[in-house]
């Protein structure tokens, strides 16, 4: 018999075909999923209909459930030789509060196991063709959070992020760009830094915004871009944006051609 085991695991920013092998079976066998706002419909769709699915996200006009909540109800799930799925965008471990819900349930005797996902940072960067790290131009990567509680001014280590050798990938970051590109530049990171806005990043759906730190609010705003939105700061924004978009121009050139024969 297996014991009360509750499955943490990574639906990736989007695409399915970003899937673990294993987060596919996990969803094909799982009883019970609890899923957040941010998976996607296409992954959804990999969960068995005789499976509950249990959204516990935000949606407009519905309040979603507070974090504890989610964790008593995962404790009130996890049964002997039942699969329960609690299914996150991303990765579980990547400002996906998955370290609290595991916390939760361990001091509960429930046995966890954590499936890994791509962060929105590996996934959108990919597709919007933007190396995290690149010989001459970056040498580390770091992962902020933009947001924080009710209106109180973002409190990070303005000073450490402020380095033109270290790639800034900002997550929740939309309702705060103009504060954290104004402290940036506060700091000395120069206002031409590069920076990318990636809506909906790996969906057909998918935007990409480029512009400077001094630009890059602007750009966003005048697009309309909404969330979830991930932004990429730093010089490996314009490694490969001229070629990435000659070889798209020529994509779409070919297909347009292509179309024409058709
Ligand atoms: C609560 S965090 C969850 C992060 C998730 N655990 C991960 O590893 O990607 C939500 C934020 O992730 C970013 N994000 C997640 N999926 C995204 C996507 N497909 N495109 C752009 N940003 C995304 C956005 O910044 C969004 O506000």
């Amino acid at each position: 018999m297996q014991p009360p085991t509750v499955y943490l695991v990574g639906a990736g920013p989007g695409d399915p075909e970003l899937l673990t092998l294993k987060a596919a079976r996990l969803l094909q066998l799982a009883d019970v999923v609890v899923h957040d706002r941010l998976v996607s419909e296409g992954v959804l769709a990999l969960v068995q209909p005789r499976a509950r699915r249990i959204d516990v996200g935000k949606a407009p006009g519905r309040h979603p459930l507070a974090q504890v909540e989610i964790n008593e109800l995962l404790v009130r799930l996890a049964a002997p030789d039942r699969v329960v799925v609690r299914l996150k965008g991303g990765d579980p471990f990547v400002f996906g509060r998955g370290g609290e819900e595991a916390l939760f349930l361990l001091r509960r005797g429930i046995r966890v196991e954590v499936v890994p996902g791509i962060t929105a940072a590996s996934g959108c960067a990919a597709t919007a063709l933007i190396p995290l790290t690149h010989r001459g131009f970056a040498s580390g990567v770091r992962f902020v959070a933009g947001h924080c509680r009710e209106d109180a001014p973002l409190e990070l280590d303005w000073r450490g992020l402020a380095d033109p050798d270290t790639t800034l990938v900002v997550y929740m970051g939309l309702a705060r760009i103009e504060e954290i590109a104004r402290r940036l530049i506060a700091h000395g990171l120069p206002p031409a830094t590069p920076a990318a806005a990636i809506a909906e990043g790996t969906t057909a759906r998918e935007r990409v915004e480029r512009g400077t730190l001094a630009t890059i609010a602007e750009r966003v705003r005048a697009a309309r871009l909404s969330s979830p939105v991930l932004f990429v700061i730093g010089r490996v924004v314009e490694v490969l944006a001229p070629l990435a978009e000659a070889a798209r121009a020529e994509e779409k050139l070919g297909r347009l051609e292509v179309a024409g024969h058709a």
